[in-house]
């Protein structure tokens, strides 16, 4: 059932280009330069979604929550359903309601789902097993096509949330009008290139398994990104607590100098999340101010990105070139190959980690 992989989970990171690519199969048509949603997807009139999840999927929701936001100009909230629905937020009659669940089962956001239900106009999923309780309960139920997953650590089962997510802030922006033609053919383009990106970044993983050997010897470990690549920070340092039981925190960059980096020394390797993008030069700063403490940086960028952040890194990982909008899709999979590597390198229980289970279906 590995198909020679030595486990799930490094099967079902390996499968991503196809999967991916039979997501966009599933969501474009003609030959991917067309949108394909069902009728009931129009967001005419929708003045907010509310985003709610928990762990990885929660946070493909925050990274959905910036492309909605910056191409449909539509606004977004993203909640854990833990606190969700203890809150009691109020929400709007013209407003969506959006849950993003693996396996459809997992009692927080099934209850949250629930708690929306009669207040929102709709109710909108998106999950992997299409039979799931969060499936059956929606107005709308959108597959991530991801097939089984089986790893408890949830890789391809993102990377396609994150594909259904976009085709949806993308079809949010032509129905606000907000998109033109020629606008949305770039960034269908761009969703068009990721599984050849993802083949070109899984053949990174002989080096990305050199630098994991070195960071299982640390006890913590911070990630940092900006923009859509916070939340990848985030995930970056679940991925890792989960698996290599190794002590990890994401942070916004700009956030650390608020607290974190007095965390900083020669023992705490901070990860950096950060392809060449119009916010580079902010980030290279915090990264220089980590170096100037003596931290040490691993720089995950394209081959621009590791030119210009000069000297004094610890390890960089040379990506390929991606466009801004698909950059967290792509920079999801060296987070999953360091966090696998790096769980290999301490001899831990890859699929099975302690203390966790595949669908929490209790609160
Ligand atoms: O099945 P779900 O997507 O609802 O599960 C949500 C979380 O329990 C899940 O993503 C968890 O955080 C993963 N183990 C992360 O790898």
């Amino acid at each position: 059932e590995k198909a020679g992989y030595k486990h799930f989970m490094a099967k079902e990171i390996a499968e991503q280009p196809g999967v991916l690519a039979d997501a966009l199969r599933h969501y474009l048509k003609d030959s991917g330069t067309a949108l394909s949603l069902p009728e009931e997807v129009d967001f005419t009139g929708v003045d907010r979604l509310t985003l709610v999840a928990c762990g990885t999927a929660s946070y493909a929701c925050l990274v959905a929550k910036y492309w909605f936001e910056r191409i449909a100009g539509l606004p977004v909230d993203v909640d854990i359903a833990s606190e969700f629905r203890y809150r009691e937020p109020p929400l709007s009659p013209t407003s969506w309601a959006l849950f993003v669940s693996q396996s459809g089962e997992t009692a927080d956001t099934l209850a949250a789902l629930r708690y929306a239900q009669e207040k929102v106009a709709k109710i909108v999923s998106v999950v992997n097993v299409p039979t799931s309780s969060i499936a059956r309960e929606s107005d709308l139920a959108l597959p991530s096509l991801a097939g089984v997953e089986i790893g408890v650590a949830s890789t391809k089962a993102f990377t396609c949330q994150l594909t259904v997510l976009a085709v949806l802030a993308l079809k949010a922006a032509v129905d606000r009008g907000r998109l033109n033609p020629e606008a949305l053919a770039g960034h269908l383009a761009a969703l068009s290139a990721l599984p050849g990106l993802m083949n070109h970044a899984l053949g990174l993983e002989d080096r990305i398994a050199t630098i994991a050997a070195q960071l299982a010897e640390a006890q913590d470990v911070l990630f940092l990104g900006r923009g859509a690549m916070f939340p990848l920070a985030l995930e970056g340092a679940l991925k890792l607590k989960e698996i290599s039981y190794i002590h990890a925190e994401g942070y916004a960059s700009g956030e650390l100098k608020h607290g974190p980096i007095a965390l900083i020394d020669s023992h705490v390797p901070v990860v950096v999340m950060a392809p060449r993008d119009a916010l580079f030069d902010k980030t290279v700063s915090n990264m220089q101010e980590v170096m100037a403490r003596g931290g040490k940086v691993l720089l995950l960028s394209d081959g621009a990105g590791v030119a210009e952040a000069g000297a004094g890194i610890w390890q960089s990982l040379t990506m390929p070139m991606v466009d801004p909008f698909t950059a967290p899709i792509l920079y999801a999979l060296p987070a999953q190959l360091l966090a696998y590597h790096t769980a290999i390198a301490k001899g831990t229980d890859v699929d099975q980690p302690r203390n966790l289970a595949k669908s929490v279906t209790v609160e």
